[in-house]
């Protein structure tokens, strides 16, 4: 299916925003892989979160990598700050785009700032096939599986078609989910081909992090066909 890592991310969304950097390591010691960090800009979708002087201040206290998802209307436009702010993976939404030439040229704007890890990502009713042609400029697809937004939101289960879809095209890199993710959907998710795995409600909302986050990643190594153990 694919042999891109297993990553839990939780969604700094769900955090206690007055103690940040105290979230961070917590995240880290209960075992994350990623930070997930949302950036939306109150346009592209009905809400407003951080900008790149935060997402500086994350990638301070993080030792692990940031990855930045930005639900923002012009995403080239700010693809400096937040290359400089230390994003690990930056991803824009194919929505933004008109067509595949200025998905590629936004693509290729993050990387001249030095992004590592490239992501596109598409909401609940944007069909797989708007970003089947760029798939060769991007290490990372994000399957939404809310409309996004906001955290806790219900899983909508259609759109697992399109991560079975991007594997059976062949694609190989990150296959990340985001979006009502808890320990009965997350396996779903797994088992469909998404590699990467987002969770913000269900992490930050669970009484014992470092067992969620082994609980989550032990049915996702089942899900995927691993041998499962825990850390
Ligand atoms: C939604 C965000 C998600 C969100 C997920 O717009 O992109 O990352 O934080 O939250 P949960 O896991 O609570 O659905
Ligand atoms: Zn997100």
């Amino acid at each position: 299916m694919t042999d891109a890592p297993l990553l839990i991310a939780p969604s700094l969304l769900s955090c206690d925003f007055a103690r940040i950097a105290d979230e961070v390591a917590r995240t880290e010691a209960a075992g994350a892989d990623w930070h997930h960090v949302d950036v939306m800009d109150g346009h592209f979708v009905p809400n407003l979160t951080i900008g790149p002087p935060v997402v500086s201040k994350i990638h301070a206290a993080a030792t692990k990598p940031l990855d930045v998802h930005l639900m923002i209307t012009d995403p080239a436009k700010y693809a400096e700050p937040f290359a400089k702010a230390g994003a690990h993976v930056l991803t824009f939404h194919i929505e933004v785009c008109r067509d595949e030439a200025e998905a590629r040229a936004i693509a290729a704007t993050f990387r001249e700032h030095g992004v590592p890890q490239v992501g596109v990502a598409l909401n609940p009713d944007t069909p797989v096939d708007r970003v089947l042609p760029i798939l060769d400029a991007v290490d990372l697809v994000l399957v939404m599986s809310v409309f996004p937004g906001f955290g806790g939101q219900s899983f909508i289960p259609d759109v697992l078609d399109k991560v079975r879809r991007l594997r059976a095209e062949g694609y190989t890199r990150h296959v990340e989910m985001d979006g009502g993710l808890n320990a009965e959907t997350l396996p779903l998710c797994a088992e469909a081909g998404a590699n990467a795995l987002v969770a913000g409600s269900a992490i930050f909302g669970a009484p014992d992090m470092k067992t969620t986050i082994a609980e989550f990643r032990a049915a996702a190594r089942r899900a995927r066909g691993e041998a499962s153990r825990v850390g």
